[in-house]
């Protein structure tokens, strides 16, 4: 049988409607999970549900609103996707928040802010995933290759604003959370990693900053930027039973940028 194999496992994609998520929310389907997108976003989180079902007709899915940044809402998810199919056997979060300010003019209320979400918001739902692995699991969490090294100013040419300070902080605090939670869930068969995506810049949102696009593409030993489904591969192997002895671990999917 394929390591690959996730017939009868019960996977949660959160942030699941989002840029990155979404096609792993296929390719786990493809390789026969049962998949719950979970998102905040109602309006993308049927269409991202009709989307797998398009790229695969006959996919296990279904969809569930969450938002991390409520604990009754994580807590209702867990309950929901454990009374529709009884069992929880990976959880992904790819959520994120960010303000996107100007380190300079961030309010204190706004750095919480997003914190909750990216780290308060991160630790609940991971708790309560794992609360509901009686028999083991995996937990995958998306930090960034911000959480590892900081952005180099010099990319964000003016007028455009740098990657936020409150992004990168949290995504460190994600790779030490994961680190955490494996040591302290290992003996349970829990299994909690990390992915750090590199640069996937989305196409409508760069319009018109070639120039910045290649200056990203230039920084990776590859030569360019991460596709959309670039990100699928590794959450597929971190949830698959292709990766049982892989725990605490952080895997860069950033084409080389922080290794040189
Ligand atoms: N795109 C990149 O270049 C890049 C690089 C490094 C890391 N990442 C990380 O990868 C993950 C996915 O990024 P993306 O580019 O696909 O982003 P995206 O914005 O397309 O997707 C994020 C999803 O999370 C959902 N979300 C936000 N707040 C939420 C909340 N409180 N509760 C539930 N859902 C919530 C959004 O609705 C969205 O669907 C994020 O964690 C991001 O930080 C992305």
């Amino acid at each position: 049988m394929s390591l690959f194999d996730m017939q009868g496992k019960t996977v949660v994609v959160v942030g699941g409607a989002g840029y990155l998520a979404l096609p792993a929310c296929v390719l786990l389907a493809e390789h026969g999970a049962t998949v719950v997108v979970a998102d905040r976003n109602r309006e993308q989180l049927g269409k991202a549900e009709a989307a797998v079902r398009q790229a695969l007709p006959g996919a296990r899915v279904s969809s569930l609103f969450v938002d991390v940044a409520d604990e009754a809402s994580i807590n209702r998810l867990v309950e929901d996707t454990l009374s529709v199919h009884g069992r929880l056997d990976g959880m992904v979060n790819a959520s994120c928040a960010a303000i996107g300010k100007r380190l300079e003019d961030l309010q204190a209320d706004e750095f919480e802010q997003a914190n909750r979400v990216n780290i308060t918001g991160f630790f609940l739902l991971s708790r309560r995933a794992a609360e509901a692995m009686p028999d083991g699991g995996s937990i995958v969490m998306i930090s960034s290759m911000y959480g590892i090294v900081a952005p180099d100013p010099r990319m964000y040419h003016a007028p455009m604003l740098p990657n936020p300070i409150e992004y990168g902080t949290a995504k460190a605090g994600i790779l030490q959370m994961t680190r955490y939670m494996a040591a302290h869930y290992g003996p349970r068969n829990i299994r909690v990693n990390a992915i750090a995506p590199g640069p996937f810049p989305k196409a409508w949102k760069y319009e018109g900053e070639q120039a910045f696009i290649e200056r990203l593409a230039d920084r990776t030993m590859l030569g360019r930027v991460g596709r959309q489904n670039e990100i699928a591969g590794a959450v597929a192997f971190l949830v698959s039973d292709a990766s049982t002895f892989v725990t605490g671990h952080c895997l860069r999917v950033d084409g080389g940028w922080t290794q040189w």
